[in-house]
């Protein structure tokens, strides 16, 4: 299971790989994931217009990807979900990069200048390729899933997430999270023993814990901006896993109960 390969004090995920040292959610940022010793990957997955899972945060591939300068540039803010494998693999996933300081993680003392200047033929990876990685190297693996968004909520994504975790045999490496909880409860009935985990990015209107027990999961996933050290505390204390995102201070860290973990950017900071 996800949580017997990390460790039970602030675990560190590497967000969207290790996304300031490499373009992010791709093989070069989860291979320095890894190899800067984050204690576990997390990264986003949609699916395409042919139905393969692919590894992408946007919507559109519009930010990090060369579409806007490629054949396909009419297309540039088109939703994921509207292009094939081959269309979205036909494109660039790299060189944005280096072009960019994109979240102002990347700084001095941290990324050798060749990690920033060079990611020349880098492309959008599928969750396969990812999760073959992570069974190669035990790799614990967060797959948070976003959003169809023509058939926002519907099983297809869950279902094709869920066997691709099966075929590669990643099931004790996986924790599945999502800010659509409907994913989560569709995951639960298709199989219940990879552990979910509920993302939440604004406060909970009524008792969140009920909430958490309500949807099952194993985890909460919360904005660190809406959850004080507190309520942090009162969520572990009733027996669930905390990982908070996106940390990239170690004094803002260093307020939260050492068993919540953190997604961080930055993970070559803090382990
Ligand atoms: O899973 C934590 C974090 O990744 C959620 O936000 O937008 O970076 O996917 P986002
Ligand atoms: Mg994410």
């Amino acid at each position: 299971m996800f949580f017997h390969h990390i460790p039970d004090s602030q675990a560190i995920g590497a967000h969207r790989g290790a996304r300031s040292l490499a373009p992010e959610n791709t093989l070069p940022a989860i291979a320095r994931a890894h190899h800067c010793g984050a204690h576990f990957l997390e990264i986003d997955v949609r699916l395409t217009a042919d139905g393969h899972v692919v590894v992408f945060h946007d919507d559109t591939p519009a930010r990090t990807t060369n579409i806007a300068a490629s054949p396909l540039a009419a297309r540039a803010t088109h939703h994921i979900d509207t292009f094939t494998l081959a269309e979205l693999q036909s494109l660039d996933a790299g060189s944005w990069f280096a072009a960019t300081d994109p979240h102002g993680t990347v700084k001095t003392g941290e990324v050798a200048p060749q990690d920033a200047a060079s990611f020349p033929s880098v492309i959008i990876p599928t969750l396969r390729q990812v999760l073959d990685f992570c069974r190669e190297h035990a790799f614990p693996i967060n797959v948070e899933i976003k959003d169809h968004a023509g058939r926002s909520g519907d099983s297809a994504i869950t279902a094709a997430v869920l066997e691709l975790v099966a075929d590669t045999e990643t099931r004790d490496l996986v924790l599945l999270s999502s800010f659509n909880h409907r994913y989560l409860t569709q995951a639960a009935v298709f199989d219940p023993d990879v552990p979910r985990a509920a993302l939440i990015e604004t406060a909970h209107p009524g008792n969140i814990l009920d909430y958490l027990m309500f949807l099952d999961v194993a985890a909460c996933h919360p904005d660190h901006h809406i959850t004080p050290p507190d309520l942090a505390r009162a969520l572990l204390d009733d027996g669930l896993r905390v990982n908070l995102w996106t940390i990239n201070d170690p004094d803002v860290a260093r307020a939260y109960p050492p068993g919540a973990g953190i997604i961080t950017d930055v993970p070559q900071r803090f382990v």
